[in-house]
């Protein structure tokens, strides 16, 4: 047996929660392992929003040689060799990779390349290429992330993908079907669609984006039109039939086979505790395989944390990083507040975007609020404009007081160009639980698509420049 290695924290799984958790420890003095099975930056980095964001950006750039023209400029040579933008994509995840691992060694963070694997007492059996390492510690953060789910009858292989697959094309597929018109399948519709790919989404509910508010997924669902995306809502899908050219029919329950080049299956994320062992300790898991945790990240070992996806909250990056910081911070006794689910930001880097924090209009009447709502379209904004980006607009969903004005922002949520870029001013003023008052006091600058916010917000005290 080798001998046993001792550290403050020992952190399974380097995608954002792990190493955020890994680094920010290493920050505030503690000695930490970082172990992961395969390469630092996880889902996030490797296989998931760094590369497809790249991806969508591509996309980007040849909406802007499309419409060069409307600009004055004359494009002469117009073509897509998308094995250029796979390169361009892997040399950004390449080098942020190289950061991350730069940043294990600044940090003095112990990096462990191997399957760890959770026992009694917090301690980790490492096993990879180089044996078997085992180590203990005073604290074990889990934060082993999540998998693609798929669907039966749609095994991966061929012309059927996930995210994880679709991501290291280096052709774009002629005729494409996206199942699950979620966050994934919405952003891969839209990058591929500019990119002049056929697209159709097959939904099983009646919505798209159905945890979207409807006057946001209204404006996507008109853009996605306008795009020649086709959406098909309450589709239930039966299976395929892979054709001689290497593409294959979808069978859609009453309705036509679609024969497509590509199948990406985007119907959500498990969480993958497959390989944490966790013999012998009280980590429980829920009936779907989420490690459970109290509002600390706690689970029912002492000591033992876990964070990102593979718990059951949002499962975005920059959650995962708050509760790596709010773990970190609780084991160091810091009596942290626990994380406000609620009105975390939300970022969607489909075109358009989509970007909101806090409860849609739906939802804050649900929950019991009385509620004022302004809406104002970029149509009637100069940038948006000078953009050539006009469709979307800023909601913002404001408790109504005894009086009938407008009171503390509840929500705010942005469909248009740049919005996960905007959000930031609304994300404040949900968290920092501020009225209407307050933040219409405020100077956004001219022109900006930013302005926007601020005029819905002005508007909310009943006197406002346009509309
Ligand atoms: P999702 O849960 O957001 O959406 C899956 C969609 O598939 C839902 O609309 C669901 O109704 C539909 N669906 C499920 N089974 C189906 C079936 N058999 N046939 C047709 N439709 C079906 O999951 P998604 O898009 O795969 O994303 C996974 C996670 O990753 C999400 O929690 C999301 O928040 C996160 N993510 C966030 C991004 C961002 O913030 N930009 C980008 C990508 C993912």
């Amino acid at each position: 047996m080798p001998d046993t290695q001792q550290f403050d924290l020992i952190v399974i799984g380097g995608g954002p929660a792990g190493y955020g958790a890994a680094f920010y420890a290493a920050s505030a003095g503690l000695q930490v392992a970082l172990v992961e099975r395969d390469i630092i930056g996880g889902t996030c980095l490797n296989r998931g929003c760094i590369p497809a964001k790249a991806f969508l950006e591509t996309a980007s750039v040849a909406r802007h040689v499309q419409h060069a023209k409307d600009f004055g400029i004359e494009v002469t040579q117009t073509g897509i060799e998308f094995g250029v933008a796979q390169n361009r994509k892997q040399r950004i995840v390449d080098g942020l990779v190289k950061g991350l691992m730069g940043l294990t060694r600044a940090k003095k963070v112990t990096y462990l390349l191997g399957v760890g694997s959770l026992g009694a007492n917090r301690t980790v059996t490492v096993t990879g290429a180089e044996g078997v390492q085992v180590l203990q510690g005073r604290y074990v953060i889990l934060a082993a992330g999540s998998v693609p789910r798929t669907i039966p009858g749609f095994e991966v292989g061929g012309p059927i993908m996930t995210s994880d697959e679709i991501l290291m094309l280096d052709t774009i597929p002629a005729r494409m079907v996206v199942i699950g018109g979620g966050a994934i399948g919405c952003e891969f519709a839209s990058a591929f669609s500019d990119l002049g790919s056929q697209v159709t989404i097959l939904e099983g509910l009646p919505k798209v984006l159905p945890g979207l508010d409807t006057d946001l997924a209204n404006v996507v669902v008109k853009s996605f039109g306008k795009k020649g995306i086709k959406i098909l809502t309450g589709a239930k899908v039966n299976g395929h039939t892979p054709q001689p050219t290497g593409g294959t029919r979808v069978h859609v329950e009453g309705m036509e086979d679609i024969e497509v080049d590509a199948v990406v299956v985007s119907v959500g994320r498990r969480p993958f505790p497959d390989l944490l062992g966790l013999e012998g300790t009280q980590v429980q898991l829920t009936d779907r395989r989420f490690v459970q945790v109290d509002p600390y990240c706690r689970t029912g070992e002492a000591g033992v944390y876990a964070i990102g996806d593979l718990i059951n909250t949002p499962q975005l990056a920059h959650v995962g990083y708050a509760e790596a910081v709010l773990a970190v911070k609780d084991l160091l006794g810091e009596d942290p507040k626990p994380i406000d689910y609620s009105r975390v930001p939300w970022a969607i880097y489909c075109h358009p975007e989509v970007a909101w924090a806090g409860p849609d209009e739906e939802q804050a009447r649900a929950a019991g609020f009385d509620v004022v709502v302004a809406k104002h379209p970029f149509r009637a904004n100069s940038r948006a404009q000078i953009l050539g980006e006009i469709d979307g607009l800023v909601k913002v969903i404001a408790k109504k007081n005894a009086d009938g004005t407008a009171g503390q922002i509840l929500g705010v949520h942005m469909v248009g160009p740049w919005v996960t870029e905007q959000l930031s001013g609304g994300y404040l003023a949900v968290n920092w639980e501020a009225t209407v008052a307050e933040v219409a006091e405020f100077i956004q600058p001219h022109p900006s698509l930013s302005e926007l916010f601020g005029e819905t917000v002005l508007s909310l005290t009943g006197r406002s420049f346009n509309g």
